[in-house]
């Protein structure tokens, strides 16, 4: 793996030995008749699509999954020659290229197969389909045994579809509430077993489900969050059967110290004013490369310490009250560990009154991502 060069010092490194780990370790909690799917969609979580990818399937899964067309045609072309599954919704008309390029795609209904099917653009070899199961979450899939038997009437009588699987998705199963999660399963097997035949790969779980319902394994489980070394939320981190390695650091570096008099505004709006004679630091990350400005007043590691951000958050600087003057260079951690102390997406999240999934999808495509081995160093 290629790591591109780059001149400023901010930088998303990626553990991918961590996803492997990640990959291990469920694969041995959820035992050898259950497969996994790693989600890859929305650029791996932030992580790099590809590169997960490549390192999912090293570990040992079956597919990797993605949310949009274009996701799985961008793997595809990138040389992923594995199992893609789109799990969200796709236009008819991209049904000839996902069966050009064998790229497995969700059906909700029939009449959108029998739309593909009459599609201009004709379905050259077998397109292969999931057929998606609405079991409570209210998003897309159909709900009951009639609707499903129209789909299984349509690829019986044609070549052109090869029915390769069904999945529901749960809405509930991070949190307490394991009724929902319950109904959801037993409304999605009584789907199942209207089937003649079972398709190949039968999945419900995401990764909350995948590791607190182990008996809903099925076929195959869905992991996304989890893969990236993760909780889905903090009920599922306090029950975790495996310790997830988290994946991703976000590193940058002093690049201006000052030591500054007691009263000298800082940043736009002068918002920040310091209190007395303090050394403020300048970072070379702003609220484009996805530092919210909503962080003001979220520490970042510097010297193995935590530091407060103050002051406005810029487009692309931010400025830290360092403890005492540092060096221009010295290493600044925004998410991750410096010696004892560790800053986590959970932390950003809970003050930005979000999910830790939202951080790690709106970590900028401008932050290059370094890929690094186990030692810490790039490969
Ligand atoms: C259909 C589907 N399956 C699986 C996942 C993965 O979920 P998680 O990241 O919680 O494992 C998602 C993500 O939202 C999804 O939409």
């Amino acid at each position: 793996m290629k790591n591109s060069v780059h001149y400023r010092p901010t930088q998303v490194a990626i553990n991918l030995e961590a996803i492997k780990a990640n990959i291990g370790n469920l694969r041995q909690y959820i035992g050898s008749l259950t497969s996994v799917i790693a989600v890859v969609k929305a650029n791996g979580y932030g992580h790099g699509d590809v590169e997960v990818a490549i390192a999912a399937f090293e570990a040992g899964v079956q597919m990797v999954s993605v949310a949009t067309p274009d996701e799985a045609v961008r793997l595809r072309m990138a040389g992923i020659s594995g199992d893609i599954l789109v799990m969200g919704p796709s236009p008819t008309s991209f049904a000839a290229k996902a069966a050009e390029l064998d790229i497995i795609i969700a059906v909700s209904s029939a009449e959108w197969l029998q739309m593909a099917l009459d599609y201009e653009e004709k379905i050259s070899k077998p397109l292969k389909i999931h057929v998606k199961i609405d079991s409570g979450m209210g998003r897309i899939g159909l709900r009951d045994a009639a609707s499903l038997q129209a789909i299984l009437s349509i690829v019986e009588h044609t070549e052109d579809v090869q029915l390769d699987g069904i999945f529901t998705h749960f809405s509930c199963a991070d949190e307490g509430n394991q009724g929902t999660t319950e109904k959801q399963f037993a409304m999605f097997k009584g789907l199942v077993q209207t089937l003649r035949e079972k398709p190949r790969i039968v999945h419900a779980s995401n990764s909350a489900a995948a590791l607190l319902y182990r008996d809903y394994g099925l076929d195959a489980v869905r992991f996304g969050i989890g893969l990236y070394g993760i909780a889905s939320s903090d009920y599922v981190a306090k029950k975790l059967p495996f310790t997830l390695e988290r994946a991703l650091q976000i590193e940058s570096e002093l690049v201006h110290v000052k030591y500054v008099e007691a009263g000298t505004p800082i940043s736009y709006g002068g918002t920040y004013e310091t209190t007395e004679g303090e050394w403020i630091g300048t970072i070379p990350i702003g609220y484009a490369d996805g530092l919210r400005r909503g962080l003001r007043g979220q520490d970042v590691l510097v010297g193995g310490e935590r530091a407060a951000l103050v002051g406005t958050i810029c487009m692309d600087q931010c400025m830290v009250k360092l403890a005492r003057e540092m060096p221009i260079g010295e290493k600044v951690t925004l998410i991750g560990r410096q010696g004892q102390e560790e800053i986590t997406m959970e932390e950003w999240a809970e003050r930005l009154g979000t999910i830790p999934y939202e951080i790690a999808v709106s970590i900028a495509e401008r932050i290059p991502r370094i890929y690094i081995g186990k030692d810490g160093q790039p490969i």
